[in-house]
């Protein structure tokens, strides 16, 4: 890694990163992306996720159109009427994001390569042994002063997507992550406090 950074100040500074600048990112910085990614454990081991790291133009602009075709009515009444300020800021960014993801240099689509054809809540069942890796790269992603945010409305549509990137039937496309330099400043991740999360031995 080129910058010193502790596992903790990741942890506790990894903010989905929306705006990001349209410079092009170093392909070696988005194979250590990528590595990282490979680090993470598997159900069985299988280390079935597979990465498409989207660069061409072309195919950002056919992402992007699926995530606002997809986002935009998500997102409609949210906007008209926002739950909080918190909440205006973060769509706001959820729009600029969806405005502008043609532009960011690299679009990493998380997927898992199925035994057999994939279709409805199937494409789900080992969507756990995917987001390890999305958490690893999106670690090293912040460790590396690179901005990212995992989404996933531009996945509504697995067949549109299979299209899109030439994916066999067997792929479930899981999690899009756009990467590159961040506009703007990190700051820390605020969450509820571990006393409404955890109880020791049962819950009540
Ligand atoms: C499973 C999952 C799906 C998500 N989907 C989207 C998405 O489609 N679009 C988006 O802008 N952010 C998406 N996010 C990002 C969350 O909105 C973000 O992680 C959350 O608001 C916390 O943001 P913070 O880390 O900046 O506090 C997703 C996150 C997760 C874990």
């Amino acid at each position: 890694m080129s910058e010193q950074f502790s596992l903790n100040e990741a942890i506790y500074n990894c903010r989905a990163m929306r705006r990001i600048k349209s410079d092009e990112v170093p392909e070696a910085v988005l194979l250590e992306l990528i590595d990282a990614a490979n680090q993470a454990p598997s159900g069985s081991n299988t280390q079935n996720a597979r990465w498409i790291v989207v660069r061409d133009p072309k195919t950002k602009k056919a992402l992007a159109d699926l995530n606002r075709k997809h986002g935009a009515p998500y997102i409609a009444a949210s906007i008209e009427n926002p739950a909080s300020q918190k909440q205006k800021r973060m769509l706001d960014a959820v729009v600029w994001q969806m405005d502008h993801m043609h532009e960011i240099p690299a679009l990493i689509v998380a997927c898992f390569d199925y035994p057999e054809q994939v279709e409805g809540l199937g494409v789900y069942r080992s969507a756990g042994s995917v987001w390890p890796g999305i958490q690893n790269l999106l670690l090293t992603a912040r460790a590396l002063g690179l901005g990212a945010a995992p989404t996933t409305l531009a996945l509504r549509d697995q067949d549109a997507v299979r299209e899109v990137l030439n994916l066999p039937e067997t792929f479930a496309s899981l999690c899009l992550i756009p990467v590159g330099y961040p506009i703007g400043k990190f700051g820390p991740v605020v969450r509820k406090p571990r006393a409404e999360t955890m109880r020791f031995d049962s819950w009540t």
